[in-house]
């Protein structure tokens, strides 16, 4: 995007949940093993996106760095992406603790990343694309097709309701957060929704059709966790 542009959203302004904060970066991994198991997360969406060894790839919103550690051992080349520099610092921690040397950190995001290499085979992203309001989350897919090798593959994870039951299921969700993490991950889950960008598939499926990808496979759990797996369309 045109550094000109004055008005652009500033996604390096936290939302919500405050990823910049170490407090709150110390915290991530064991408040999120309360309800998902990171790395077998992660080798999913490895399986999925069928990298090759000579494939390059791009993730988005690389929080505490599990996902992009685990692509650089079934791809040439990682580059990880988050407005977070706590985040991208224990990040890099992993990264040299584990001795593993094809992974860039950049600390951008969606809309300020500027991709000066050969286009790449997959783009990632889990939970972040919900920190942009729909408008921008419009730009960010838009860049991000630009930034894919024809037919390369974008795999996004996130908050995305169907608009049938969404208050029912949103609230199913918070209740489910609370049991398996208590008072934390029950106020994270409603800071999540007051404060944050989560959008209907519907909105969802329009912003990617209209960026250029076709949706190969969609599924939303209880109503509220979207996971797409798209191809570059044109
Ligand atoms: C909920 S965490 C998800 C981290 C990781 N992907 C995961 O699944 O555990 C959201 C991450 O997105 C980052 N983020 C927020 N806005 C972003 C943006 N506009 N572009 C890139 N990353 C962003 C935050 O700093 C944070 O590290």
């Amino acid at each position: 995007m045109d550094q000109e542009i004055v008005w652009q959203y500033d996604e390096f302004k936290q939302i919500g949940k405050d990823y910049s904060s170490q407090s709150e970066v110390e915290v991530y991994d064991s408040s999120h093993a309360t309800f998902r198991d990171l790395e077998a997360e992660s080798l999913r969406v490895l399986d999925l996106l069928e990298l090759k060894e000579s494939d390059a790839l791009i993730e988005f919103g690389s929080g505490s760095g599990t996902f992009a550690l685990m692509a650089s051992q079934r791809c040439r080349h990682v580059h990880a992406v988050d407005v977070s520099l706590a985040m991208l610092d224990l990040s890099r921690e992993k990264t040299s603790h584990a001795g593993v040397s094809n992974i860039e950190y950049h600390h951008a995001g969606f809309l300020t990343y500027e991709h000066r290499e050969l286009p790449v085979q997959a783009v990632a992203t889990t939970l972040a694309l919900h920190h942009l309001p729909d408008f921008w989350k419009g730009v960010a897919l838009k860049r991000v097709h630009n930034m894919l090798s024809p037919n390369g593959k974008l795999y996004i994870n996130d908050v995305i309701l169907e608009e049938t039951n969404a208050t029912e299921n949103i609230k199913a969700l918070i209740e489910h957060q609370a049991a398996v993490g208590g008072d934390f991950m029950r106020e994270d889950a409603e800071a999540h929704f007051r404060e944050e960008f989560s959008t209907y598939d519907w909105v969802m499926e329009g912003l990617l059709k209209r960026s250029g990808f076709t949706i190969v496979s969609k599924s939303i759990e209880g109503g509220v966790l979207g996971t797409y797996l798209c191809r570059r369309s044109a």
